[in-house]
């Protein structure tokens, strides 16, 4: 298979979510440029439509209007559903803090079983009355009011849950620290600087002071970056085709969340990064990527938390890796839209692969022989694409269970991979 041309991903998916509850919590007016619309961002816009804030259509990536501003917030009519999504969800409950009505937050059924009380073991803290109705998960009735500050050492490193606290801390004028076990993501922490709002970083520990207030910034414009989530599936196709070169136009390349891109290197692959700039503080470039001759490599702990999205697609390349690949620490898969560490573990044994999981660690043999059989994506987006670029490579043959997951983050992704050249695979 020859992968080839170039291709623009889409906007990024945290970025989005981001722009859209600042932009709901802070502003007169705000243009997000090149928004991600796909289901889960679609999510967000709803919800925050039922507390009054207007979002204009969120369709094709064009640009989003938001007139909004946390002090106009109002009760929502029902319940606030968040489809599939974990960031909508977990932001929604950070940004719902600081308001005096009762809210309450649902999701479809691998949401309402993701875990919660990671975000509201330390809402609780700052003052938010929470009432679960089926245990640490979804459906939650939220009542937020006067909050008091917290110092808050997370036992996970989530970048959902120390925005979550920092959403609080903005709503509810009030300081908050994040103490991270390794650094998640920054989008929230660099959005908010780049809106002038006096962030503090050391190490892994993030603060917010609670001087500031919120719907006294004036109207602002902001670029979303394409996403090196959605990208490191064409960066995959690309680097296990036969021949050709891929340009990828506009990728965020975060540090706090290119850690794909150090592993990919690590393992032999081919990327250059061209153009690097820096976009509404977001570090961009535009990736090309070979096919290469990829080997086994171990991905450490602290390695995770920069790459946890892209484990389904590294597995995916480790299997055509001489060796034998492991990554350490990768027990959070358990918790994503599906039990991921499970589901690419049993996916890859299906199609002929040797993979297995000891504990919290995930390994992976390399093969050269063709690989052929069934997947079962369990809906999840970021499992029916990565086993789409396997299933493009040349003398593969894989079944996946469904396509239509792919519309959570990536609702071009199919398209996008027959163009450049991947286009074998089938559907159950
Ligand atoms: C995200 C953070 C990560 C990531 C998710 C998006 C975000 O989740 O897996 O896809 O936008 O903050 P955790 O915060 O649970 O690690």
């Amino acid at each position: 298979m020859i992968v080839e041309g170039s291709v623009r991903p889409p906007g990024d998916k945290s970025i989005t979510h981001r722009g859209f509850f600042l932009a709901a919590m802070l502003s007169s007016r705000a243009e997000i440029r090149n928004p991600l619309s796909s289901l889960d961002v679609r999510a967000t816009a709803r919800i925050l439509r039922q507390v009054g804030v207007e979002i204009s259509p969120v369709r094709g990536g064009r640009s989003v209007t938001v007139r909004g501003s946390s002090d106009r917030w109002r009760a929502p009519a029902g319940s606030l559903h968040c489809g599939n999504s974990g960031t909508a969800a977990r932001l929604m409950l950070g940004a719902l803090a600081g308001q005096r009505f009762e809210a309450r937050i649902t999701g479809d059924g691998s949401l309402r079983r993701r875990p919660m009380r990671r975000v509201t073991i330390p809402l609780r803290e700052m003052g938010v009355r929470v009432a679960e109705e089926r245990g640490d998960g979804l459906p939650l009735r939220v009542r937020g009011g006067v909050l008091h500050g917290v110092t808050y050492r997370s036992p996970v490193a989530s970048a959902q849950v120390k925005s979550a606290i920092l959403l609080a801390g903005l709503g509810g004028g009030v300081p908050v620290t994040v103490v991270e076990p390794a650094r998640s993501r920054d989008h929230t922490e660099r959005m908010l600087q780049f809106l002038g709002f006096p962030v503090a970083t050391a190490g892994a520990a993030v603060s917010l002071d609670g001087s500031m207030r919120t719907g006294r910034l004036g109207p602002f414009t902001l670029e979303v970056p394409g996403d090196l989530s959605s990208a490191a599936f064409l960066v995959g196709a690309a680097l296990l085709s036969d021949g050709g070169e891929l340009r990828i136009e506009n990728v965020g390349i975060n540090p706090t969340r290119a850690g794909f891109l150090d592993v990919v290197a690590r393992m032999g692959g081919t990327i250059e990064q061209h153009d690097r700039r820096v976009v509404c503080g977001e570090p961009v470039a535009d990736l090309v990527v070979r096919p290469s001759t990829l080997s086994a490599t171990e991905v450490r702990s602290d390695e995770i938390p920069g790459l946890i999205d892209e484990v389904p697609v590294l597995a995916v390349l480790a299997t055509r890796a001489s060796g034998e690949t492991v990554f350490r620490s990768v027990g959070e898969l358990r918790v994503k839209e599906s039990d991921r560490l499970g589901l690419i573990a049993s996916n890859l044994r299906s199609i002929g692969v040797v993979a297995e999981v000891h504990g919290e660690d995930l390994s992976v043999v390399g093969t050269d022989q063709p690989l052929r059989g069934s997947v079962e994506t369990a809906r999840d987006h970021r499992l029916v694409m990565a086993f789409a670029v396997l299933g493009s490579q040349s003398g593969a043959a894989i079944e996946l269970s469904e396509t239509a997951s792919a519309d959570v983050s990536y609702p071009g992704f199919f398209r996008d991979l027959h163009q450049i050249g991947g286009g074998s695979w089938t559907v159950k």
